[in-house]
């Protein structure tokens, strides 16, 4: 009498060793990115402010981070040395104070030195780009 076979045991782990990395690899696929309206915000951005701005957080240029700038006081970036004091808190950031700045920053406050930025004619860009910097910060932490 031989000792009791294991052999069918054995088999089963071997199987499943084989099996196993090829089925967790099945699902990884990448979903391919949709066109939003976020992407036209965020190429508006790119294209007009992006040189002298970012959106992350703490993150000045030429200009301050717009990190949470709607619904802000203007001029009051932390850590922002280079302010002209042509934005002061009595400015608001909203709709129609950043519609304005956006076109023509100088017909907004006389002093800023927001230059050299050209305004920007194009009612619709200036609105997506207004409704990008409204968005929630996290979607533009990138
Ligand atoms: C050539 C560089 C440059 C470009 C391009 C530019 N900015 Fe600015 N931006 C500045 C500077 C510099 C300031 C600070 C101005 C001051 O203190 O008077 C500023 C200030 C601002 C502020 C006020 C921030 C605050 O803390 O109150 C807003 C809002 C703003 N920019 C939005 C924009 C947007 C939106 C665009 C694109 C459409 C843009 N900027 C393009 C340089 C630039």
């Amino acid at each position: 009498m031989s000792g009791p076979k294991k052999r069918s045991t054995l088999r089963v782990v071997a199987a499943l060793a084989i099996l196993g990395p090829g089925s967790a690899m099945a699902g990884e696929s990448t979903p391919a990115p949709s066109a939003t309206a976020d992407d036209a915000g965020q190429i508006a951005f790119n294209t007009h402010c992006r040189n002298c701005h970012s959106v992350k957080q703490d993150d000045h240029r030429l200009g301050p981070s717009l990190h949470g700038i709607f619904g802000a006081k203007a001029g009051q970036a932390k850590g922002y040395a280079n302010y002209s004091g042509g934005l002061t808190p009595d400015i608001t950031w909203d709709e129609a104070t950043l519609d304005k700045f956006i076109a023509d920053p100088k017909a907004l406050a006389s002093n800023t030195t927001m230059t050299p930025y050209p305004g920007l004619p194009d009612a619709s860009q200036r609105k997506l780009i207004i409704d990008y910097l409204k968005a929630p910060a996290q979607k533009k932490d990138s």
